[in-house]
């Protein structure tokens, strides 16, 4: 692994199946992971395998059948938890624990009523107990984004000096701005003492509406994992999309980072995490939504069909789209309906074209979408044609 290339860590599985409505048996769990293992994740969080025996059977199958990627398991800092963990991911090549614990005041105080001492006393001792199963295991500070930096920073340390191969610094709430996540990325780097041992991991919740700046802050300041879901689906308003960040990387090659993604299976990972979820992709959805590569209006329309690059910014065909859409309404132009009309089998000269225009134009205000038949009929029954 280059020290620029970003890992990426899929928990799709794991955050991303708590969205409530959820519905995945174990048997779509290991197709949704033998795809992820194809599309080239680092890391794929199978589950939280003490939380239920369903859970447990998904963690243990998934771990049989993934081929390259490392599986995870999420414990809290409690033996049992990690106990269980190792158990179902025995069979797994490249197994790894993912530990950890509360950090934030308000964690400390409300959920665990604890101390900032016992708190790091606990995080050192999971890692430590991970350890003993198996060499890969991350610690988590959960709430992170509200811990202060000094405070966190001890923590990691005591992660390190336990074994931790990894650090992930959760924005839980998804509270932070993204110049403030860059910068608590920074401040880890710089002064965690042993930090050249593990590497630093993005996890961002989406509440603002910023995980996906704030886990590139955190990569350009840095970090060397992004935690991600397809689809960015997760808890209330989800987790990073990991098809957003791995597209950000490829379309700005200037930073320097890349991963192993195969990005033209984009498109078809995202259908199938949402047909088997039970969980619809918002039509405007960044990259995978209905909408991404569909051009309405004419002024777009007309750029696009002259030449692709005035309005789009990635090939549709590098995310699995065959081809972007030109869709035909009321706000349309002459050169979007000239062109559908020849997909279709018409070459229209310019004046057969002005008449057909004004039939489109009436027939449209009346159809707020028009498909290939309206066309054939618009064309049909326009003066040209009579
Ligand atoms: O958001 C979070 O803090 C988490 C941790 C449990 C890793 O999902
Ligand atoms: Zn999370």
């Amino acid at each position: 692994m280059s020290n620029n290339n970003i890992q990426i860590f899929d928990t799709t599985l794991r955050d991303g199946e708590q969205v409530p409505g959820c519905k995945l048996n174990s048997e779509q769990k290991v197709v949704i992971a033998e795809q992820l293992d194809q599309l080239g994740v680092d890391v794929i969080e199978a589950g939280f395998p003490v939380s239920s025996p369903g859970d447990f059977k998904s963690v243990e199958a998934i771990s049989k059948i993934v081929k390259n990627a490392t599986v995870c398991g999420l414990t809290r800092a409690v033996e049992n938890d990690i106990k269980v963990a190792a158990e179902s991911l025995k069979y797994a090549k490249k197994p790894r624990i993912h530990t950890g614990i509360g950090t934030s005041d308000s964690h400390i105080l409300h959920k665990f009523k604890s101390n900032r001492e016992a708190i790091v006393e606990r995080a050192f001792e999971a890692v430590k107990y991970a350890k003993s199963f198996v060499e890969d295991v991350e610690f988590y500070a959960e709430d992170a984004g509200r811990t202060d930096n000094e405070y966190l920073a001890r923590v990691c340390e005591a992660a390190i000096r336990a074994g931790a191969t990894v650090l992930n610094i959760p924005d839980t709430t998804g509270y932070c701005l993204p110049s403030e996540y860059g910068a608590k990325i920074k401040y880890l780097k710089e002064n965690v003492k042993g930090i050249e041992k593990a590497i630093l991991s993005c996890h961002c919740h989406n509440d603002l509406g910023l995980a996906t700046a704030n886990s590139i802050e955190g990569v350009i300041n840095g970090a060397r994992q992004i935690e991600c879901t397809i689809n960015g689906i997760g808890e209330r308003a989800g987790n990073t999309a990991l098809e957003e960040v791995v597209m950000v990387l490829k379309q700005h090659p200037y930073l320097n980072l890349d991963t192993n993604i195969n990005t033209s299976m984009l498109f078809g990972m995202s259908q199938l995490v949402s047909d088997s979820m039970g969980i619809y992709t918002q039509p405007n959805k960044a990259i995978v939504g209905a909408n991404a590569f569909a051009h309405s209006s004419g002024i777009h329309q007309d750029g696009v069909i002259k030449n692709r690059a005035t309005y789009e910014i990635i090939d549709p065909r590098d995310v699995g789209v065959t081809e972007s859409a030109i869709v035909l309404t009321a706000r349309s132009g002459r050169a979007a309906l000239a062109y559908r009309a020849k997909n279709v089998g018409y070459e229209l000269t310019k004046l057969q074209l002005d008449d057909v225009y004004a039939n489109f134009l009436s027939f449209a205000d009346r159809k707020k979408e028009i498909n290939d038949n309206d066309i054939h009929q618009i064309i049909e029954t326009s003066n040209v044609y009579q």
